[in-house]
């Protein structure tokens, strides 16, 4: 669709906003490298930028809403706006509507779509608004630049969409059908984000552990032969992967846990709700049980894991025993960390017109139960590394003079104060642990391939 606007003069900078999940981020450094390359710099800190993309998430009510009011702030005192594109989930579910609720917004671009983004650039400097939502299977990440940049910690997406149709989620309509990007485009782009200065690397996907493919034998892997592969790379010295789906977790990737060092020992399986009816109300396609006893199988293999995972409370029909059960699993697990929302009615979802929708006070309510026992599973795991030595990857500076902050193996934030450079692997010994982050003292150095 292309509707007249004003022609504008051609952007000098951008800034791209990234408001929704892992992938969300990795397709708006995607984009900040495909505006790079076509001579346009980022906007410096505090400075207004002639293009902004917005990239958007639509998992939620709130998040989808933002955009409407993010568009508006974008308007400038003397009534002019930056060329602005509206990128990411919500382009691709509400992209025509946007384009007509909102006249500043001169392009729409849809998540598979974003590698067209500079013509779209260039029709909008030449006055004509633009979308594409199109949902070309693998075409977006052959036409997108080689990685250049890289932080000591990075995101690499490998499987994009859903085929798992929960009746909440809106995730399988905004992202497509699964397709897994293949075995040799990742290991190069690994590869690329290794000499850039990566030495971490998150596997991504919506189902990161549905992805399959052929190793360089033409043999069939999945993504524990990935993580293998990757390990070999000397200087990569921490693999992590997310998010998982129970159905998915192969004994292979399970294995993988204690047979690959540089693997964290953090797995992320979302259980959204502990009651049986529930679940399958939501077509989870797992029980209580059998994904209790994957967790079993994990810790078996891998007993210091740190388990993490995402609920949703209050999902139509969800009685007082039910969420019971929730607080139950939640119990019985201990989980390191955890993400909890209320359940939020999605246009076009089957749940969305399910009978006894609950009330916007119980989910608080419920919401608050549930945050406080996963709040203090997450100190008492917090609290339990006190004492313990690991490795710690210096990603930033701290507040404090000489004060260094970085992950621990199980993505606890740690700070220690010393002498350390962004992208050390150091050791520390945990000396005391607050809700959200650990503190450290400085050991020697670090083997790359230690936990
Ligand atoms: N593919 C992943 C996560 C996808 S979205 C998985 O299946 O686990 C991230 C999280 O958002 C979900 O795990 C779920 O907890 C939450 N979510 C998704 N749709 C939601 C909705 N309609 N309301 C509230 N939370 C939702
Ligand atoms: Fe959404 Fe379920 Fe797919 Fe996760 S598995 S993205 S929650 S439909
Ligand atoms: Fe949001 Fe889309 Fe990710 S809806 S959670 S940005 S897949």
């Amino acid at each position: 669709m292309q509707t007249p606007s004003s022609p504008v003069a051609n952007p000098k900078t951008y800034r791209v906003k990234s408001f929704g999940c892992q992938m969300n981020v990795y397709d708006g450094e995607r984009m900040a490298e495909l505006l790079a390359e076509q001579g346009i710099a980022p906007a410096p800190e505090g400075e207004d930028a002639d293009l902004v993309v917005l990239n958007t998430c639509h998992i939620r009510e709130k998040a989808a809403e933002k955009v409407y009011s993010d568009i508006g702030r974008l308007k400038r005192d003397d009534g002019t706006s930056p060329l602005i594109a509206v990128a990411g989930c919500v382009a691709q579910a509400e992209g025509e509507e946007i384009m007509t609720r909102a006249p500043a917004v001169k392009m729409v671009v849809g998540p598979q779509a974003y590698h067209r983004l500079p013509q779209m650039v260039a029709e909008a400097v030449a006055g004509r608004r633009a979308t594409d939502t199109d949902m070309p299977a693998e075409t977006k990440f052959d036409a997108l630049p080689r990685r250049r940049r890289s932080g000591p910690s990075a995101f690499l997406t490998v499987q994009e969409g859903c085929d798992k149709f929960c009746t909440y989620c809106v995730v399988p309509y905004t992202r497509g059908a699964e397709i897994s990007r293949p075995y040799a485009a990742l290991i190069d782009e690994a590869k690329r984000l290794v000499e850039a200065g990566a030495r971490e690397i998150t596997l991504l996907g919506q189902n990161v552990n549905a992805w399959s493919g052929e190793d360089a034998k033409g043999r069939a892997v999945g993504l524990d032969g990935l993580a293998r592969e990757l390990a070999a790379i000397p200087e990569l010295a921490r693999i992590r992967y997310t998010t998982s789906h129970p159905n998915d977790m192969t004994q292979g990737l399970i294995d993988a846990h204690s047979e690959i060092a540089k693997l964290m020992p953090f797995l992320h399986l979302p259980v959204q709700a502990g009651n049986d009816r529930v679940l399958k109300a939501m077509n989870r396609s797992h029980t209580v049980e059998s994904y209790l006893k994957i967790l079993d199988r994990v810790r078996a293999v891998r007993p210091d894991i740190a388990l993490s995972g995402d609920f949703i409370v209050g999902f139509p029909g969800e009685t007082e025993a039910e969420f019971a059960d929730t607080l139950k699993l939640v119990d019985a697990v201990g989980y390191s960390q955890c993400y909890s929302f209320k359940y939020s009615p999605r246009a076009g979802t089957p749940a969305a017109t399910m009978g006894d929708q609950v009330p916007a006070a119980v989910m608080d309510e419920r919401l608050q139960r549930l945050q406080a026992a996963l709040n203090r599973d997450q100190a008492a795991f917090n609290a339990a590394t006190v004492g313990k030595t690991c490795t710690v990857l210096v990603e930033r500076r701290g507040k404090l003079p000489g004060q260094w902050l970085g992950k621990s193996p199980w993505l606890q934030s740690v700070h220690f104060i010393g002498e350390a450079a962004i992208g050390d692997l150091v050791t520390v010994e945990i000396a005391s642990a607050g809700p959200n982050s650990l503190a450290g003292v400085l050991k020697v150095p670090a083997d790359a391939s230690a936990a």
